[in-house]
């Protein structure tokens, strides 16, 4: 594959790092993290085991907010005292740290710092016991994904570094850690990482924290009070996605899938740590609908954990396969039927978020980023990596021949590349290796250059089977029409029958349409006062629901057209949520319908939300 801006040298150099990771190998990093909760911060030490590629004058680290308190080099029995410069913060990417010391060629060095967090880190979240369920005893929580970790530790913290790991802590409160649990002694816990990771994969979480089985190899952890809603909510299928996912991978390597459900800070859906994957408490909804996340989460333990992209210029690779594999679990356990549904999902929702970024943000909807002027990659997060990778994926598979011609070349992807680090064209280069020549035209066929590099939708339009999406629709149709055919007799068209069949998900997708329609016809709901109000009257179940994917849609529904009476409930929920995707588009709906509400309650609750969604929600707000 030819593409006349291909880096001369792949994996391409990661520029969202101000470390010199490309001239050092690093075998083996030992942490330590002391939680002092009254201090809200964590006093640390690492040890790198690192040698070098090439002589080197300098090493140098990424930190954030972190003060150091000495660097030794402790590569003998006496360990000596290493000069060191933290340089002045530039932008998102934080404080080079400075080392003296030079390295040749394949020189090894074992080097010891310690330093401490401040109140300004990125990664960690603090809650007061106020603020936790419990409401016993303090919590902490660790986010470092994308480029969070340099402000938890001194680190190369870019995903193109992999090392294997061991982690102490020391924490008055039980501790979880992304490794494997060894012993416990004198109070401090010991875990190790024998899978080479990078340091986006670090984790930490202590709080009154306790387990329950969902599997023969998976616990569920949280908060007491929450225990049995989460055990509930995945034991039935925890197990039957792992091993789902071995038939289209191989083996699941990393021991164990446990997983952590997070106080209501958490600011994402789920986020993949190895051992132990965080998850956001608005999937215990009860229903057991929102386990796709898990599925989601799980299979990264392929793509993204395993196999990694070299930078977040190349995100796509983490999360486009981690959609098609989430999706082929999915299709093995409930058929075609239901993956393409999702499928669906998810292109409406790529359609949506492309539509909706303002000029600045077009660059992001191309699938491989360019980052290189230091932007922030919390910035170009959007569905655009997940939906437009996955749909090339599929689109891929499809001109291949299918899944059976497709499925070999997983494999042959996901082995070639374990523990390493890769960019797209590498990604390209082993795709038409497999297919040598029995391919070639077929794969030259795709359009390479649009969905790689080019914004806006994928240049294809899928074909996915409408099934299961057909009654959503025509349920949305049905309201559309009487409304605009003035049916006054709503009372005789509607009732709560409509929606009892429905699942949550095609409740979802119900709700979506009829918010698409204000765009799509320029027409409004709003225009027809007392039509969502007598909606509101009948499918009064969603009113109670308590899922929240489908609760969000319809406060976007109702507060997004203007219906007042719901005003105060969207406000009051944001006040229980901080998952990013709620909380964004609920606050700016808000805020389009009445300003000073969407401030005040922001005000109100500002203190609750993780760093990262605060600051997003301020730009969105006008307010930063
Ligand atoms: N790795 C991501 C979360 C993430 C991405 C955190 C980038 C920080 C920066 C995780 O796997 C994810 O994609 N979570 C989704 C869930 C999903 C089912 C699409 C989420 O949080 O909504
Ligand atoms: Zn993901």
């Amino acid at each position: 594959m030819l593409f006349n801006n291909r880096p001369a040298k792949s994996p391409e150099r990661d520029p969202s790092t101000l470390s010199n990771y490309d001239s050092i190998d690093v075998s083996h990093t030992d942490l330590h993290f002391l939680v002092v909760f009254e201090e809200e911060k964590v006093n640390g030490t690492v040890v790198f085991d690192l040698k070098a590629r090439n002589d080197v004058k300098k090493v140098i680290l990424d930190t954030s907010y972190l003060v150091i308190k000495s660097v030794e080099d402790v590569s003998g029995n006496e360990p000596s005292a290493v000069e060191f410069l933290l340089q002045e913060r530039l932008n998102a990417l934080g404080s080079p740290l400075v080392i003296d010391k030079a390295l040749q060629k394949e020189q090894e060095l074992k080097l010891k710092i310690v330093y401490e967090t401040t109140s300004e880190c990125t990664a960690l979240q603090f809650l007061p016991k106020e603020a936790t369920d419990g409401k016993k005893t303090p919590y902490v929580f660790s986010q470092c994904q994308a480029i969070h970790a340099r402000s938890l530790f001194p680190c190369f913290d870019t995903p193109s570094v992999k090392s294997t790991y061991t982690m102490k802590v020391d924490s008055p409160y039980p501790s979880l850690v992304s490794g494997r649990f060894q012993k416990a002694e004198n109070g401090t816990l010991y875990f190790e990482q024998p899978i080479p990771m990078a340091s986006y994969l670090v984790a930490l979480a202590s709080g009154d924290i306790t387990k329950a089985r969902i599997g023969p190899r998976s616990d569920v952890y949280s908060e007491p009070a929450n225990i049995d809603a989460c055990q509930h909510e995945f034991e039935k299928d925890m197990e039957s996605f792992i091993q789902n996912a071995e038939k289209i991978v191989f083996e699941y390597e990393w021991d164990r899938f446990d997983t952590l459900i997070l106080p209501s800070a958490f600011p994402y859906g789920g986020m993949e740590n190895p051992n132990i994957t965080f998850a956001t408490p608005t999937l215990l909804s009860g229903d057991r609908e929102n386990v796709d996340v898990l599925a989601h989460e799980l299979a990264h333990s392929w793509s993204g954990n395993l196999v990694t992209n070299c930078s977040w210029e190349h995100f796509w690779l983490n999360e486009g396969w981690t959609v098609y594999l989430e999706r082929r679990i999915l299709e093995s356990l409930h058929g075609s039927q239901a993956s393409h549904f999702s499928a669906i999902i998810g292109w409406n929702d790529l359609e949506v978020s492309i539509k909706n970024m303002g000029e600045d943000a077009k660059r992001y909807s191309v699938l491989v980023q360019d980052l290189k002027d230091g932007a922030d990659p919390d910035d170009a997060f959007s569905t655009v990596p997940y939906e437009k990778g996955f749909n090339l994926l599929f689109h891929i598979e499809k001109t291949v021949g299918g899944k059976e011609i497709f499925d070999p070349f997983i494999k042959h992807y996901f082995t070639n590349y374990k523990y390493k680090s890769l960019d797209t064209y590498q990604f390209l280069d082993s795709l038409y290796e497999f297919y040598s020549d029995s391919k070639k035209a077929e794969l030259d066929s795709i359009d390479w250059k649009t969905w790689l590099f080019s914004p806006g939708m994928p240049p294809v339009d899928p074909k996915f089977d409408t099934t299961l999406i057909d009654q959503c629709y025509s349920l949305a149709d049905k309201w559309y029409h009487a409304v605009i055919d003035g049916n006054t007799d709503l009372e005789k068209t509607f009732s709560s029958k409509d929606i009892e069949g429905f699942s949550s998900k095609q409740s979802v997708v119900f709700l979506s349409t009829l918010i698409s329609f204000g765009d799509k016809h320029s027409f409004s709901w709003s225009d027809h006062k007392t039509v969502l109000p007598f909606m509101a009257k009948i499918y009064s179940r969603y009113t109670d629901s308590r899922n929240a994917e489908v609760l969000f849609k319809w406060f976007l529904l109702q507060v997004g057209e203007k219906n007042t009476d719901f005003y105060d409930s969207l406000g009051e929920w944001l006040g229980t949520v901080g998952r990013m995707k709620f909380v964004r588009p609920g606050y700016r709906t808000l805020n389009e319908a009445d300003h000073n509400k969407a401030v005040s309650y922001f005000k109100k609750f500002e203190s609750n939300y993780h760093p990262i969604c605060k600051a997003l929600v301020k730009k969105d707000l006008g307010l930063a």
